[in-house]
């Protein structure tokens, strides 16, 4: 799609010092910063008008592309009609009318959403439900999670409690008790330069039936993992290894919990990468592409007999004791409903699965050019491992995210010294072209 500049100029704050900007390195940042101030369909515009083709859907959000009418009208209806409904004990029909929708696009019996605002929350609460649904069919032992070594599942404790990023980690005390990590699922000597699922690595799964001989498996609540770990650097899980997950986790007892945030809504060419991967989990956690970024929303689906295990006492007496004050925010309702007529309207999932293809063709070509160490596309994902330099790790890929912005209209992320892209999944083939002809003159400016 071609975008034109939606509105006028925006002016550069005078004071850029007062916001402590999250997941930034702030002082590069106020001494350079990479400010945008609208956007339209595949484009951001700078304050001062500059045009950039966005290679990240914002932060794996965007994927219907930026601000699509539809959505914005449904923002802007729904804010003049009821701004705020309050979610304990009362409710708006647009609340169970998504649910519905979101539920229709789950595999199997998954059948109950949950609703929160972000994707930490949406961890939170799976972590939650999975410990009381224990609970509450009289296994209280079962109090152990399992996570995964580079697992990203946000930032609240239980997420870096089960993520597996150590700087996300090691500032903050002894985070939840009881948890355990798998082995990270990457193993550039055995899968560099594939494109999609590795054929090595499924054996990795055969780790959880190491930690049930461990721990016990009355003593494991539910095993997380992100069907691709996209946070820290894009790694596909292996072929097979998602179904052994399933299998061991069904041979003893454990729930398994798929971390949809980034895989959600299209982004591996279907609703949730769990139809890619022919899985019903016992949970979903969702968040970003159910709105498309455009209104903070997250959410968890449950399977059916995990909803009926808290349906029990009397009925005036609360059933699960969590919640949010936004959970299910009129306006986050409004925009998701939105964005999910867009994703059918437009089929988008299909097309990301239709553009998988040329988009992971595209990237191999990179390959050979200077310091590319691996080049692993999946869905409409992308990671680019670059040879970190020899003094300091991050800083080439920090200076590709920072030279793109600047000098070549494109947005990307750097995760230290590996690139991450994730168009809106309305990119257009010859966009796709833009991307890699911008990438490959960046990752040659940063040899
Ligand atoms: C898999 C996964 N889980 C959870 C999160 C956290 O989401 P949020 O930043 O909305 O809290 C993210 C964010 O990227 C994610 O990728």
């Amino acid at each position: 799609m071609t975008s034109s500049r939606p509105s006028a100029a925006a002016s550069v704050p005078n004071d850029l010092e007062p916001y402590w900007m999250p997941f930034t390195a702030n002082r590069a940042f106020k001494a350079r910063p990479r400010l945008v101030a609208s956007a339209k369909d595949m484009h951001y515009f700078t304050p001062d008008g500059r045009k950039l083709l966005d290679g990240s859907a914002g932060l794996w959000c965007t994927n219907a592309g930026h601000n699509r009418d539809p959505i914005v009208k449904a923002i802007q209806a729904q804010a003049a009609e009821m701004d705020y409904a309050p979610a304990f004990q009362f409710a708006h029909p647009k609340a169970f009318e998504l649910a519905g929708r979101i539920a229709a696009l789950a595999p199997g019996d998954l059948d109950h959403v949950f609703f929160c605002n972000s994707g930490s929350e949406a961890v939170d609460t799976a972590l939650k439900i999975a410990l009381a649904y224990h609970n509450v069919r009289g296994n209280g032992s079962r109090v152990r999670l399992i996570g995964r070594e580079r697992g990203y599942h946000g930032v609240g404790f239980g997420g870096i409690a089960v993520g597996g990023i150590v700087n996300n980690r090691k500032m903050f005390g002894a985070l939840l008790a009881g948890v355990d990590h798998l082995s990270t699922t990457y193993n550039r000597a055995e899968q560099a330069f594939t494109v999609g699922e590795p054929e090595w690595g499924a054996h990795l799964a055969d780790e959880l039936d190491r930690l049930v001989a461990l721990h016990d498996a009355s003593t494991i609540a539910a095993v997380i993992v992100e069907p691709l770990a996209a946070s820290t650097g894009v790694l596909p899980a292996p072929k097979g290894y998602l179904q052994k997950l399933r299998a061991i986790c069904d041979k003893h007892g454990i729930l398994l919990i798929f971390d949809e945030v980034i895989t959600g809504f299209g982004r591996m060419g279907y609703a949730f990468a769990a139809e890619r991967y022919g899985v019903v989990p016992d949970l979903i956690c969702f968040a970003k592409g159910i709105t498309s970024g455009s209104v903070p929303m997250g959410g968890v689906l449950a399977r059916k007999g995990i909803y009926d295990a808290f349906m029990r006492g009397p009925e005036h007496v609360i059933e699960l004791f969590h919640g949010y004050t936004y959970s299910a925010h009129p306006l986050a309702c409004a925009a998701g409903l939105a964005t999910l007529d867009l994703y059918r309207e437009e089929g988008l999932f299909e097309r990301a699965r239709k553009l998988e293809a040329p988009w992971a063709q595209a990237a191999m070509a990179l390959k050979g050019l200077p310091n590319v160490l691996d080049i692993r596309p999946v869905g409409l994902c992308l990671g680019i491992d670059l040879a970190s330099r020899p003094d300091a790790v991050g800083k080439r890929g920090f200076d590709a995210m920072d030279l793109a912005f600047h000098e070549h209209g494109l947005m990307i992320r750097g995760v230290g010294d590996t690139l991450a892209l994730s168009p809106p999944l309305i990119i257009s083939e010859s966009q796709i072209g833009e991307i890699f002809d911008k990438l490959a003159r960046i990752i040659k400016a940063v040899a």
